[in-house]
């Protein structure tokens, strides 16, 4: 039983007023969002100043107004922000007394009293959006600073009481493969994935699963799906490693990529490794490279190199000793000719169950699962369209954790980790920056 529900859009809808309150008034749940509406505050701020400087400032400082003694400035503020003021040019004085006695004195020609109303009601209107917008961003920020202690005073209760994540399974986004928010959306700025470098990205990832480390149990792991990228410029429409006029579109509007660093347009860039080096480097063990050869590859039109058929699966631990069971992964090989086994060493389930009929002398010992792993791609109808299949999550989920663990997947979409962790009586933590995707989630897995 909940004693509290967390508030909902729903709960906002006649708040709605403005569309400059948008990105205000909705539940955050984190110090990233209010981070980003901090950060998206002060751009609008500045974006103010400007407007003011250009439109205000400019033309009540140029003729005929240069002529009177009072004058616009602009002045910064100790809080960090600049507002318009009127000044007495030898800068002895300054406020709207000033404009006051401009408008009262009978050497002011008429013919200016207009404007000068218009510009004082300007300078008042604008001065007030900045200070507001301005107060707005310094309340986010320091709230942003209240939701981290609130997160770490929670991870510090939920690890004195052991509970721990056992093993993080995810695929983040693919660096500049799809877009996964509309770019107006407010949580736009975090979204990963779309910076425009390599290095940009794999620092925004390096540190998500640092952050991923500091719950995870000392015998705990972490395993990466990540796929490779290839180098493009804006005007260039193979870079994706996925070519179909969709993954084209996405990577055409996502603008132009950084090249350089070493950088040519076509080449390709080596995102998996980088991540797997940076993320060695930032602490974590890299213990092995899983290549997942896709049976169904997402056909590409080219016929300058092989068709992309692999994607990596990095395993990292926390320490040099981890839970790793990897009987649960063990192939069993029979020696019976009548059953035999797929070269693969893949069985179905059916040939597994008439392998554990098999008297015992007919099989062999347990063989380790090998390193390349042979799995369709799971295709979807839903609205997400980067859905793992479950025969990639699930010898991760059981390899790595025991009943009653806690599975944690950062980037976790339509919830295929979340899904499998279910139905093998885990428990599950998936963190997902869009909220569409909440209702793609399900514990019943694959439909059989
Ligand atoms: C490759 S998809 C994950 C797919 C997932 N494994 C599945 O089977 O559905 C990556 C997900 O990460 C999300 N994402 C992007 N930036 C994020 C961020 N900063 N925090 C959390 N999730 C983010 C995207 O919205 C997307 O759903």
């Amino acid at each position: 039983m909940s004693f509290f529900v967390p508030l909902e859009q729903e709960a906002y809808r006649t708040l709605e007023q403005g569309p400059y309150l948008k990105g205000l008034l909705r539940p955050f749940k984190g110090k990233g969002g209010l981070e980003a509406w901090a950060n998206q505050c002060l751009t609008l701020r500045d974006e103010l100043i400007a407007l003011a400087r250009r439109r205000v400032l400019s033309p009540a400082r140029a003729h005929p107004f240069s002529q009177f003694y009072v004058q616009l400035a602009q002045q910064p503020t100790g809080a960090g922000t600049t507002f318009l003021r009127w000044r007495s040019l030898d800068h002895a004085r300054m406020g709207t007394a000033l404009w006051g006695e401009l408008m009262d004195d009978p050497a002011t020609p008429v013919s200016l009293l207009d404007e000068l109303r218009a510009i004082e009601q300007e300078r008042v209107t604008l001065n007030m959006q900045i200070g507001l917008i301005h107060a707005i961003a310094r309340q986010a920020q320091a709230c942003a600073g209240k939701m981290e202690h609130a997160e770490t005073v929670y991870l510090r209760r939920m690890n004195r009481d052991g509970v721990l994540v056992q093993t993080g399974i995810t695929g983040p986004p693919y660096f500049r493969l799809r877009r996964y928010l509309p770019d107006d959306h407010p949580d736009k700025g975090l979204e990963i994935g779309r910076e425009d470098s390599p290095d940009a990205y794999i620092a925004h990832l390096v540190d998500a699963f640092h952050a991923v480390r500091e719950v995870l149990a000392d015998d705990g792991t972490l395993w990466v799906i990540i796929g490779d990228t290839y180098a493009a410029n804006r005007n260039f429409r193979t870079a994706s490693v996925k070519s179909s006029p969709k993954h084209g579109r996405a990577q055409a509007e996502a603008g132009g990529m950084r090249l350089g660093e070493g950088l040519k347009a076509k080449d390709l860039i080596g995102i998996p490794w980088r991540l797997a080096f940076a993320l060695r480097g930032d602490g974590w063990f890299l213990r092995q490279d899983i290549v997942w050869a896709k049976k169904n590859p997402m056909p590409e039109s080219v016929n300058d190199r092989c068709t992309r058929s692999h994607e990596y699966v990095f395993l990292l631990s926390r320490n040099a000793r981890y839970q790793f069971r990897s009987g649960r992964l063990a192939r069993t090989r029979v020696l019976s000719r009548r059953i035999g086994t797929h070269p693969s060493g893949a069985q179905s389930a059916g040939r597994q169950r008439r392998i554990a009929r098999q008297p015992v002398q007919h099989r062999r010992p347990m063989r380790n699962k090998r390193d390349v792993w042979t799995i369709s791609g799971r295709p979807f109808t839903g609205n997400h369209f980067a859905v793992f299949p479950e025969a990639l999550v699930t010898p991760c989920i059981l390899a790595a954790s025991r009943t009653g663990d806690t599975v944690l997947d950062p980037f976790m979409g339509s919830g295929t980790t979340g899904s499998v962790a279910a139905r093998l009586g885990r428990r599950f933590i998936g963190c997902e920056l869009n909220p569409a995707y909440q209702s793609l989630f399900s514990t019943e897995g694959d439909a059989p």
